[in-house]
């Protein structure tokens, strides 16, 4: 069974567009764990866009399955990180114009600077994942870095149709038979939904999916609950 973990970032987005107090990114997790998600994740970025400190420290302190926190390299965002003692980290690329994390971390031209931050993440007792195009050659510098896991970015997938979308799955597929032979182990994630998350689910070690947008989108209609159940049935289908 692929587990779920439910990204709470547009949840802020929402009461950061008002600079309100509500929704609460926290109760929408605890409202997603009520419902079945195994895990919460957050994207703590540079500009504060949606997530706050306050809600990685609440998150951390009353969620009761795992924290897995998204963060760049950046010094100030590492430091935190650390200091958060989350379970689980995935260190993305951040580019402030952009509207979502775009493509996956330039692993082999970060090596360096990746070979001073898993270990600190992992000394404070997190899983470290890097999130990855599925390409051999990052694939082959994530192994080099310490990090434990690599999440495949479905981004490209996700946005493909057709024979293209064929050719990403097979993309995706290679990349996760070629990570787990380099001794990683493998999430995914970034565009998922309701209609192209079943081929993910099927691909073959893949352990947990990061999902966000299309669940708080559902919600708007559905309610938290209904829409993180949908999902987690998804996830672990019935056996043949
Ligand atoms: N995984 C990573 C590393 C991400 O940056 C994001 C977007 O914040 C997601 C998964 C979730 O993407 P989405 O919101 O499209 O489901």
């Amino acid at each position: 069974m692929v587990r779920l973990h439910v990204n709470v970032d547009h949840v802020a987005t929402v009461r950061q567009a008002r600079r309100e107090t509500f929704p609460s990114p926290v109760a929408w997790a605890l409202a997603a764990e009520r419902a079945g998600a195994q895990g919460i994740t957050c994207h703590l970025r540079q500009d504060r866009r949606h997530i706050q400190d306050a809600d990685v420290a609440e998150l951390r302190a009353r969620i009761a399955t795992r924290l897995n926190l998204e963060a760049s390299l950046a010094p100030a965002i590492v430091d935190l990180a650390v200091a958060t003692r989350a379970h689980a980290y995935c260190l993305v690329p951040e580019n402030r114009t952009e509207v979502t994390t775009e493509g996956g971390l330039d692993v082999v031209g970060e090596l360096a600077r990746l070979r001073e931050v898993v270990p600190r993440l992992v000394e404070v007792g997190g899983e470290v994942s890097l999130f990855v195009d599925p390409d051999a050659h990052q694939l082959a510098a994530a192994a080099e870095s310490g990090a434990q896991f690599v999440e495949l970015h479905t981004g490209a997938y996700a946005n493909a149709t057709g024979a293209a979308r064929a050719a990403e799955l097979e993309r995706l597929r290679a990349a996760a038979e070629r990570a787990h032979a380099l001794g990683l182990r493998v999430n995914a994630g970034h565009g998922l939904d309701y209609e192209n998350v079943a081929p993910i689910v099927l691909l073959p070690h893949v352990e947990e999916l990061n999902i966000g947008f299309a669940l708080v989108a559902e919600a708007l209609f559905t309610g938290v609950d209904a829409a993180v159940r949908r999902m987690c049935a998804l996830l672990s289908p019935p056996p043949d």
